[in-house]
């Protein structure tokens, strides 16, 4: 539980989502002190506190209570679910707000060089990875038995790599497909980013400030329609 009576949020740290969530929280009147590498940054006119961590870890530190509030892709989210569910862990999340970045989709993809493939052409393969569990459910759903890769970073180079078939990657521009020679297949996840909250934060001067903040952050987002 997180132990002092500062409201903490967790945002990624440096990645596709750090700009337009300290952009968010700027626009809301959270004011910062976002110094170079600090991991904590207090806010200097409100009891709020912002840890900068990577995105994978911000699921479970909501869960887990040792942040109150987490922004992160909902690719992170559901795969972060998964995982837990799995071992058996609570995966309780409030979903407070859908925002209005860090769009992108989860996809597969292959080597430009085969062309055009359908589903079949997955049977037996083996598809590296980020996100094991939603790629695990899809195949599932979709009756394909392939074998899921995980890899932490470059997925892309996998197939060159010798390493994958193919892959399973988020897309955003489609910038980092194009320059790996890859061809875009199938969407198995559309996602953006969203702040969620752990479900059992009880602290009423938390609560009243997130109340406080939620009708900004709405003001911010139709702002910008
Ligand atoms: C994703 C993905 C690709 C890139 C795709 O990485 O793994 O590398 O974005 O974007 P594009 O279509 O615009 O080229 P992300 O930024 O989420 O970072 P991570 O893989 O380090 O978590
Ligand atoms: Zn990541
Ligand atoms: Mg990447």
């Amino acid at each position: 539980m997180s132990n002092t009576n500062r409201l903490r949020i967790a945002i990624q740290k440096s990645g596709r989502l750090s700009k337009d969530c300290q952009d968010l929280l700027k626009q809301i009147g959270v004011k910062l002190n976002l110094r170079e590498q600090r991991l904590i940054a207090h806010s200097t006119n409100m009891p709020i506190d912002v840890l900068r961590v990577r995105d994978d870890d911000i699921p479970g530190l909501v869960m887990d209570g040792v942040c109150d509030l987490g922004i992160v892709g909902e690719n992170v989210l559901v795969e972060s679910q998964a995982e837990r569910q799995n071992q058996q862990q609570n995966a309780d999340v409030i979903t407070l707000s859908k925002l209005d970045f860090g769009f992108c989709r989860l996809a597969l993809a292959w080597p430009q060089e085969l062309g055009e493939q359908s589903k079949d052409w997955f049977e037996g393969k083996r598809i590296a990875t980020t996100y094991p569990e939603i790629l695990k459910q899809y195949l599932k759903r979709e009756n394909i038995s392939a074998s899921a890769v995980m890899l932490t970073g470059s997925v892309e180079v996998a197939p060159r790599a010798g390493l994958a078939d193919a892959i399973c990657d988020l897309v955003s521009t489609g910038a980092t497909l194009e320059a790996n020679g890859l061809m875009q297949g199938e969407t198995i996840l559309e996602s953006n980013a969203c702040l969620i909250q752990n479900p059992a934060l009880q602290d009423p001067e938390k609560l009243a400030l997130i109340e406080k903040l939620m009708p900004r952050l709405k003001g911010v987002k139709q702002a910008k329609e």
